[in-house]
């Protein structure tokens, strides 16, 4: 089953099985805790960034980083996951979600060049392996 109809199998407030399990194996606590950390550490947001998250999923991760950055964007392919990151994480309007592909998203989306940081957590598996 893809990351597209996975998510639909579990219950809509399941945020960190959705996306996040699959790809580490398990949602324990202490997992999801060092999965946020390393991200932080990896993007060191200043107050004035403005971050483009590409493949945002449910959006669980992205509340975790507002207080880190001026603005934010969560750009996801899937209708119902964008739906479920609008209910639960949106804080407009400064903290937005959009259904869209990401390479779309960036060729169509006002002003890209004010986006001063990428985050892009994807699982290997959409990659075609080389031979
Ligand atoms: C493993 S999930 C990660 C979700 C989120 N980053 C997280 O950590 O919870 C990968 C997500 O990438 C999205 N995705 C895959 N290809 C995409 C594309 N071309 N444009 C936008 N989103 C994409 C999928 O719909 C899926 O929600």
């Amino acid at each position: 089953m893809g990351y597209q109809e996975y998510p639909k199998t579990l219950p809509r407030d399941d945020f960190w099985g959705r996306c996040v399990a699959p790809l580490w194996g398990d949602a324990s606590a202490k997992r999801k805790w060092l999965l946020v950390d390393h991200i932080r550490e990896q993007l060191r947001l200043r107050p004035g960034d403005i971050l483009l998250d590409i493949g945002c999923g449910n959006g669980a991760l992205a509340p975790k980083l507002f207080d880190d950055c001026a603005g934010y964007a969560g750009v996801d392919l899937s209708p119902y996951l964008i739906e479920v990151a609008q209910e639960f994480f949106a804080d407009p309007p400064n903290y937005l979600f959009f259904n869209s592909d990401a390479a779309e998203f960036v060729e169509f989306v006002d002003e890209p060049d004010r986006f001063t940081r990428g985050l892009c957590l994807l699982p290997f598996n959409i990659y075609p392996r080389k031979r």
